[in-house]
């Protein structure tokens, strides 16, 4: 699939399909208004005789408009103005997407001027046209015996007055890079435990090394690990016969002597609970506990295409949870790199165990921020739905910069309270900290637990539990998501580099 922004008048363009639209109280946008013009009111007497009204959702594919080079016009419907949110745009790109898989066309363009989005960012409504489309030609095929057939759709184009153009390209490079990410992170989410294990999402960075310039990958094995005092982690890959690893990965795009920022991800490639086994029911999506892992390096991905000048770093610390011979037991105490102990009461609270010690590793580069990135917790699913990533920080303004981010790339976050009330619960009579702190604010007490480790960094922490993957009929699986506001938060930290460099340039 080939994106590209284009000028030109409405009527000439030569496509297999111009998409155009109006809203609910009948008023063409201004490329429908054009092909009205230019085929002698055609949608007018549309929208006279009933056939169109612009409701939200409506859809009506013409053939030949005369007047019109285009093939077919697809005149699709933004409702009335209060349904310009990014959920209703993003429905519109759905349907519009499903009416072009369907009838195998091969060309687009699309003249929606803006007007489908409530913000008036060109920028950011082009983006947001380019990642969506993307994510609705995403097939999953790789344990199929039987292959998807080949997306038909070649050439989508963008149609953008001339002054425009030069945020449009913008905006279609970024999103291109973002929906590659995406696409990444969905790919690693919904392969199985049994080929997605600790030692592929190794291969998988060690990939990414050789494609990017400024792209390094190193795996540290079980054997470093240790070296490292890195018992925690350790701990919960001892009841499996796939070997744990800790993969860093580093983009070097800003100046040499400038600290990273950090991504760290939560890389269980199947979690059983072990010996704390999970019950049967639903558990083979567990395959999706590495999904923080995949964001991290899916966005890893995206910002060496966009090649930010930025250094970052991203962290995965990957095991897979079983209850073997060898497993860690309710009651084991593990002496983490950070030095502090921890009683692991039960063993299907891994994630953190995981993420202690490749916090503390984070420690070594002194990061101007961390963030984790994990499907901790199932408390986060009732505290905050599917729709909601849980943020807990120990730095206010890296929580709003990610709410912000999260905002913007329509891929939302929320915050929950991280105060020292809560790390009472954490308290154990036999070794520094409990790795459990009871029913009551699950999410907030394993923020807590991750919060003994962060202290010598602005850190937030990601609990993407909820919005990870969908369980249910053909939407089942991965939606790659914290990759688009991941991708944003360093966005915007590039453009304040930038604007940096600028104001420097100018003193001079
Ligand atoms: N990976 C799970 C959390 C999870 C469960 C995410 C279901 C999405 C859906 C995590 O390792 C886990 O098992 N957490 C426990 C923690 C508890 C033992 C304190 C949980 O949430 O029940
Ligand atoms: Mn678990
Ligand atoms: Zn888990």
């Amino acid at each position: 699939m080939d994106f590209e922004i284009i000028n030109g008048s409405v009527e000439t363009l030569e496509t297999e399909c111009l998409v155009v639209a109006l809203s609910a109280n009948g008023t063409l946008c201004p490329s429908a208004a054009a092909v009205d013009k230019a085929s002698n009111g055609y949608l007018s007497e549309l929208l006279n005789s009933g056939d169109i009204s612009g409701k939200a959702g409506e859809q009506l594919l013409l053939f030949k408009v005369p007047g019109v080079q285009a093939r077919r016009v697809l005149v699709t419907g933004l409702g009335k103005d209060d349904e310009r949110k990014d959920r209703h745009y993003r429905k519109l790109i759905k349907g519009i997407t499903a009416t072009l898989k369907k009838s195998g066309i091969t060309s687009v363009v699309f003249a929606l001027d803006g007007c489908a989005s409530y913000r008036d960012d060109i920028y950011r409504t082009t983006r947001q046209l380019v990642e969506w489309v993307s994510a609705d030609f995403y097939v999953y095929d790789e344990t199929k015996s039987k292959k998807a057939d080949p997306v038909k759709l070649s050439s989508i184009q963008i149609l953008l007055s001339e002054d425009n153009t030069e945020l449009g390209e913008g905006a279609l490079l970024d999103g291109v890079a973002i929906a590659n990410g995406v696409d990444t992170a969905r790919e690693l989410g919904n392969l199985p435990g049994n080929i997605c294990t600790p030692s592929y999402l190794a291969e998988r960075a060690l990939a990414l090394g050789e494609e990017f310039d400024d792209f390094e990958a190193k795996i540290l094995d079980e054997d470093a690990m240790a070296e490292l005092g890195m018992n925690s982690l350790l701990a919960v890959g001892k009841g499996s016969a796939q070997p744990s690893r800790l993969i860093v990965m580093e983009y070097n795009g800003g100046e040499s002597g400038d600290n990273p920022h950090v991504l760290v991800g939560k890389g269980i490639t199947f979690d059983t609970g072990g010996i704390s086994l999970k019950p049967g029911a639903g558990m083979d999506e567990m395959k999706f506990d590495m999904c923080g892992a995949a964001s991290v390096i899916g966005t890893m991905e995206a910002i060496a295409e966009m090649q930010l000048p930025l250094n970052v770093v991203g962290i995965v610390a990957a095991a897979e949870n079983m209850p073997g011979s060898q497993a860690t037991k309710p009651g084991d105490i593990v002496t983490t790199m950070s030095g502090q102990t921890v009683e692991i009461l039960n063993t299907d609270a891994e994630g953190r165990l995981v993420l202690c010690d490749a916090l503390t590793y984070a420690g070594r580069y002194e990061p101007e921020s961390v963030i984790d990135v994990a499907t901790l917790t199932g408390a986060c699913i009732i505290a905050l739905g599917h729709h909601a990533t849980g943020i807990l920080s120990n730095d206010e303004d890296l929580a709003g910069a990610l709410l912000d981010a999260g905002d913007f790339a329509a891929d939302r976050g929320w915050p929950l309270p991280l105060w020292d009330e809560f790390q009472e619960q954490l308290d154990s009579n036999f070794a520094d900290i409990a790795n459990i702190g009871g029913r009551p604010a699950g999410t907030i007490t394993a923020a807590c637990f991750l919060s003994r480790f962060t202290k010598e960094y602005r850190w937030a922490h990601l609990d993407i539990a909820g919005v990870a993957w969908n369980s249910h009929g053909k939407e089942k699986g991965a939606t790659g998501r914290c990759v688009p506001m991941l991708s944003q938060y360093l966005l915007d930290l590039a453009e304040q580099v930038e604007a940096a460099e600028h104001d420097h340039h100018h003193e001079d």
